[in-house]
């Protein structure tokens, strides 16, 4: 089978299409025929090696951390999919594999995909789907709630807008003039453009905040957070905690000792402000991917393709999510 891989850690010139063998499911696993690959700002992460103390991977890699495709054969503990199935998932953590014309998923992280939209556009679902919803959970974020989330117009951003209004919040965000039309059809009640305005001018307090930017604006938003209330990033400094799920015995020990010590100065600040941060490492989860596709089978929730481009063109797809100026998902097909 054809399939993307990183040959060496570093930028985009170390990705390359490769011939590897189709993988063969184990016991537990799903055989997938993939039909379509998302890409997530984690593809170049990984493609980096920036992840390696995380999620130790062996190369060349075969990248890809998302995909929609229709089951080829299972293992024999499978019960719950057959061939011919049309199915989504966030792939494991450290053997990803979805840029691949065929993929390995364990059963239980494995979703339906929903009829009402094509298995291509289904693709674009699970990764962000996933941790916007793992985020809103970690929040709490409660019917009238205003919650504040940063770069709102991206792939998970969208789903977050959309996810939070589902629950009865009162949604501001941040995105570019561009990003406005986006953000306000996911949902948003208010608008703040980040190229003329911090959140932290506008004179608001939110109840929850969650920031998809990161970097300098980020210490910012601890002013504009409510008493005791939660700062939650998935773009700024990782904290111990998110790792927990990931790494056991000594490396976690480790990495947490690392993370505690980089993320003093940012905690120290949050407390100062009478608040918390705390970084979020989203997982893969079948029913709650199952959970989000009943949502795209009800019209509630709605699945923004930025752009798909074909498996040959797989450099200008990385090109358009390294841009990071992508509204929704960014996807890729396979031959
Ligand atoms: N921890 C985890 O488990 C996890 C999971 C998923 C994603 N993430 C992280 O979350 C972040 C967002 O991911 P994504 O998939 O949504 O990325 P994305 O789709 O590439 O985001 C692109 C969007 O970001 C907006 N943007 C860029 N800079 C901004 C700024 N300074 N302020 C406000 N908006 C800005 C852009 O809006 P304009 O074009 O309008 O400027 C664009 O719409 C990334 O850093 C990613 O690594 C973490």
């Amino acid at each position: 089978m054809l399939a993307i891989a990183y040959v060496r850690y570093g930028g985009p010139d170390v990705t390359e299409v490769m011939e590897a063998p189709v993988p063969s499911p184990a016991a537990d696993q799903v055989l997938i025929r993939v039909r379509a690959a998302g890409l997530n700002p984690v593809d170049a992460y990984q493609r980096a090696g920036a992840l390696r103390a995380i999620a130790p991977q062996r190369l060349p890699l075969v990248g890809g951390n998302e995909l929609s495709g229709v089951v080829e054969a299972v293992g024999e503990r499978v019960e719950s999919y057959r061939p011919g199935d049309a199915v989504i998932a966030r792939t494991g953590k450290v053997k990803l594999g979805a840029f691949a014309q065929y993929a390995v998923v364990r059963e239980d992280i494995v979703a339906r995909a929903p009829h009402r939209v094509d298995l291509t556009v289904a693709a674009g679902l699970p990764l962000a789907g996933l941790t916007a919803l793992q985020a809103l959970d970690a929040l709490e974020l409660r019917a009238g709630e205003r919650i504040l989330i940063t770069g709102g117009a991206g792939g998970v951003g969208l789903f977050a807008i959309r996810l939070a209004t589902l629950r009865g919040a009162h949604v501001t965000t941040t995105a570019s003039s561009a990003g406005e039309e986006f953000v306000r059809a996911a949902g948003a009640a208010a608008v703040i453009d980040y190229h003329t305005t911090s959140p932290s001018a506008v004179g608001e307090t939110f109840d929850k905040v969650f920031d998809l930017v990161g970097g300098e604006e980020l210490p910012r938003l601890f002013g504009v957070t409510r008493k005791g209330g939660l700062v939650l990033s998935i773009a700024g400094p990782v904290t111990a905690d998110a790792i927990a799920g990931d790494l056991h015995g000594l490396r976690r020990v480790l990495v947490s000792a690392v993370l505690n010590v980089r993320t003093r100065g940012i905690r120290a600040a949050a407390r100062r402000a009478g608040v918390s941060y705390r970084y979020l490492f989203m997982h893969p989860d079948g029913p709650q991917l199952q959970s989000l596709a009943d949502l795209v089978d009800d019209g509630r929730l709605d699945i923004v393709i930025d752009s798909t481009y074909d498996f040959a063109d797989f450099r200008a797809a990385f090109e358009r999510l390294e841009s990071r100026r992508a509204k929704g998902k960014v996807l890729l097909t396979m031959p």
